[in-house]
C-alpha cells in the first residue's frame, strides 16, 4: 500500500474557539488551514498536554500517537474516521487565545507545536438514539460490526455504552477518540499482547444491535490479519517524534498493533461468543 503518510494531513491552527461538549480532555474547536486546501476549515484539536492530562483518559502526548496510529489503521482496513492529521499551534496563537477556562489557556501554552486534529463532523446523531428499539439497516449493522472488530484489534475500551465515541451520519459511523487504544497505559500488557478482555467487548456500544441482528465477526479481523508488514512500517514513520513521552513509545505501540494478528483466533472466538 502506497502513501499512507499522505493521509496524515498538515494543518496550521488559525483560531481557537472553545472546548467541545463531552469528553474529558477538553478537545478544542478550532479554525485551521489545510496545507492542501485554500479555504479554512473547522477541526477538533486534541492537545499534547490537555487539562486533566494525567487523568484516566490520557497518557500525555503518547495518547496522540495512539490517535494517529488508530486513524491510519482504520483507513487501512476500511473503518471510517474523520480526516485527521497533525496541527501546528504557534506560540503567538497559544498566547493570545483566551478560552474562559484558565486551565485551557495553560494547556495551550504547554502544547505549542504539533498536536492531533480531526475534521469536525457536523449534524451527527448520538449512537443510542439511532439504534434504540429499532432493527438496524444492513449497512448500519455491517458498519457496527466493523467497529467492534476494529476495537478488538486495537484494544480499545473507550466505546462502551456510556462513552460511545461514535459519530453517526445515516448509516455511516465515524470512529473518534483512540487515545487509550493499544494498551497505552500499560506496557506489560503491550509486551504480552493478549486478546482483548471479555468486558471490553461485552460492554461495547454496538453489542445490543449486533445481538438483535446476528452477524459474523469475520471480514475485518481477517483484513487486519492480512495487512502487509509495510503498512505498519509506514504508520510508524508517520508519527511525529515529539509525541513520545518515553523514547520508544511509537515503536512499542506500532509493534503491539502489528502483533495483534497473533491473537486473531482468540479474538475471533471471543467476538463470536459475545455477539451470538
Ligand atoms: N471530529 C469530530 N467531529 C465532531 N465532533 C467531535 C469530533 N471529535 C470530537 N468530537 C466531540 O468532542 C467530544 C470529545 O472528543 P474526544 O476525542 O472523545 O475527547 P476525549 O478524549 O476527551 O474523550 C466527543 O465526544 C465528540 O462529541
Ligand atoms: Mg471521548
Amino acid at each position: 500500500m502506497m502513501g499512507l503518510e499522505s493521509q496524515v494531513r498538515r494543518y496550521v491552527c488559525r483560531r481557537v474557539y472553545k472546548p467541545m461538549d463531552g469528553g474529558s480532555t477538553s478537545p478544542l474547536l478550532v479554525q485551521a488551514n489545510d496545507r492542501e486546501k485554500t479555504v479554512p476549515i473547522k477541526l477538533v484539536m486534541k492537545l499534547r498536554h490537555p487539562p486533566n492530562g494525567e487523568g484516566t483518559s490520557h497518557v500525555g502526548s503518547t495518547s496522540l500517537i495512539a490517535e494517529l496510529v488508530a486513524s491510519l489503521l482504520a483507513r487501512a482496513v476500511g473503518v471510517m474516521v474523520p480526516d485527521f492529521g497533525v496541527i501546528e499551534l504557534s506560540e503567538e496563537l497559544a498566547g493570545v487565545s483566551a478560552p474562559e477556562e484558565p486551565e485551557i489557556r495553560v494547556a495551550l501554552k504547554e502544547s505549542v507545536g504539533e498536536n492531533f486534529a480531526s475534521a469536525l463532523i457536523g449534524q451527527v446523531e448520538p449512537w443510542m438514539d439511532v439504534t434504540f428499539g429499532r432493527r438496524p439497516s444492513g449497512g448500519l449493522k455491517d458498519n457496527a460490526n466493523a467497529v467492534l472488530q476494529f476495537d478488538a484489534s486495537i484494544w480499545n475500551a473507550d466505546r462502551g455504552v456510556d462513552t460511545t465515541n461514535l459519530l453517526v451520519d445515516g448509516e455511516d459511523l465515524y470512529c473518534i477518540d483512540h487515545s487509550m487504544s493499544f494498551a497505552v497505559r500499560d506496557q506489560a500488557t503491550q509486551v504480552a499482547c493478549p486478546p482483548i478482555q471479555d468486558g471490553i467487548v461485552e460492554r461495547h456500544c454496538t453489542r445490543p444491535v449486533l445481538l438483535r441482528s446476528g452477524v459474523s465477526p469475520d471480514c475485518l479481523l481477517k483484513k487486519w490479519f492480512d495487512l502487509p508488514g509495510q503498512v505498519f512500517d509506514e504508520v510508524e514513520q508517520a508519527v511525529p517524534t515529539a509525541w513520545e513521552t518515553t523514547p520508544g513509545d511509537n515503536a512499542r505501540i506500532v509493534e503491539f498493533a502489528r502483533r495483534r494478528r497473533d491473537v486473531f483466533a482468540e479474538n475471533r472466538a471471543k467476538l463470536v461468543r459475545v455477539v451470538s
